[in-house]
């Protein structure tokens, strides 16, 4: 008979009691030969290369009010900040002189920056680096400014779709925000031809085995080229302030079953995977993931970007940032990739 682990290693989606037994029932010689699967499956992809993506966080104003972030609109505590276009440009300065070519444009969803002002810094990025790939996160658009982007220069997308059930969907986010509206973004952004990232976070308050579940079909099925996925951890000024956050061990086993499941899929170790534990991002890494994104953002902003409490940022500046990721990676026999790390299927396309 086939044991989970057999159904995991063939790439297969568990269902809720399979995914319980293996989260928790399983000890932790099945965990480690989970682990070791997945590792192999990303080796034969990837080698021992780890693709790094520049992260500047240039907006921290929100005008979502979703449950668990720290940079919701209602929260009034956080000292709000943008960047201008100057200071963007000057991060991915910073970052190209340091060899990365690969920048992630993140926000909150900031009116302020109008659809023209974003194809605007995406086309100048572009101009001034245009062996760099771009990748904007700054939340749900309409097809008209997601093509309009594209247009401008974007490569990839991140828009995380938190859960892959509408239920539960609503019981983290205010009524105006559905999860048929976020999977709609996510299938424009697909047809208009973006590598597209999404994801979930681990641990999420009334998340249940049946979810992680669902979330498994739901990768099967979209086939996105990245997946961003990290712990949920509370803020202290968000109403799940007093909920108990992801574990690492389940998003560790996320990981491990997403790499198996998308075995040439771009899978980070999230910061938020970092803030849990000290070696949480290298534990990630042994778990399948291929991805780190060290922070660009000026080092003056960085703590103002709180999604949730103690959210892992150096006081070191880029460069020293990339350095270090750099030998933190060769401490586990990983080295970093400083390339636009495109998605597999985008080289075939090339040649
Ligand atoms: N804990 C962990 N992750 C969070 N995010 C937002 N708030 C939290 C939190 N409290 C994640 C969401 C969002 C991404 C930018 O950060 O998944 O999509």
């Amino acid at each position: 008979m086939k044991t989970i682990l057999d159904l995991a290693k063939a790439g297969e989606c568990l269902p809720a009691e399979a995914l319980e037994d293996i989260l928790y029932r399983s000890n932790s010689d099945t965990h480690r030969e989970l682990f070791q699967a997945a590792s192999e499956v990303k080796a034969a992809h990837f080698g021992n290369g780890i693709y790094v993506r520049g992260l500047i966080e240039f907006t921290n104003y929100c005008k979502n009010n979703c449950f668990y972030c720290g940079i919701r609109a209602s929260n009034k505590t956080v000292e709000r900040y943008r960047l201008s276009k100057e200071q963007i440009l000057d991060c991915c300065f910073l970052g190209y002189q340091n060899g990365l070519r690969s920048f992630v444009l993140q926000g909150g969803e900031d009116p302020y920056y109008s659809a023209d002002s974003i194809a605007d810094l995406v086309f100048s990025v572009k101009s001034l680096y245009p062996d760099c790939a771009v990748t904007l996160s700054v939340g749900e658009h309409s097809f008209e400014t997601y093509r309009l982007w594209k247009n401008s220069g974007a490569d990839r997308y991140l828009l995380r779709h938190e859960t892959a059930d509408p239920i539960h969907y609503g019981r983290l986010h205010p009524s105006v925000l559905t999860l048929k509206k976020r999977m709609g973004c996510l299938y424009d952004l697909k047809s208009l031809d973006y590598q597209v990232g999404c994801g979930f976070m681990v641990g999420s308050p009334y998340q249940e085995p049946k979810h992680l579940a669902k979330e498994l079909l739901f990768l099967k099925e979209f086939q996105p080229h990245m997946v961003g996925i990290g712990p949920f951890i509370p803020h202290k000024d968000t109403p799940f302030r007093e909920k108990t956050g992801g574990s690492l061990t389940t998003t560790l086993v996320m990981l491990a079953l997403i790499r198996l499941l998308l075995p040439d899929v771009l899978l980070p170790a999230t910061t938020a995977l970092g803030t849990i534990h000290p070696h949480g991002r290298e534990l990630g890494i042994g778990a399948g993931a291929n991805v780190c994104m060290p922070n660009l953002s000026p080092e003056n902003v960085r703590a103002k970007y709180s999604l949730y409490n103690n959210k892992l940022h150096s006081g070191a500046e880029s460069a020293a940032e990339i350095s270090e990721l750099a030998r933190r990676m060769n401490a586990i026999g990983c080295s970093i990739v400083l390339g636009r790390g495109d998605h597999p299927s985008m080289n075939l396309r090339k040649e």
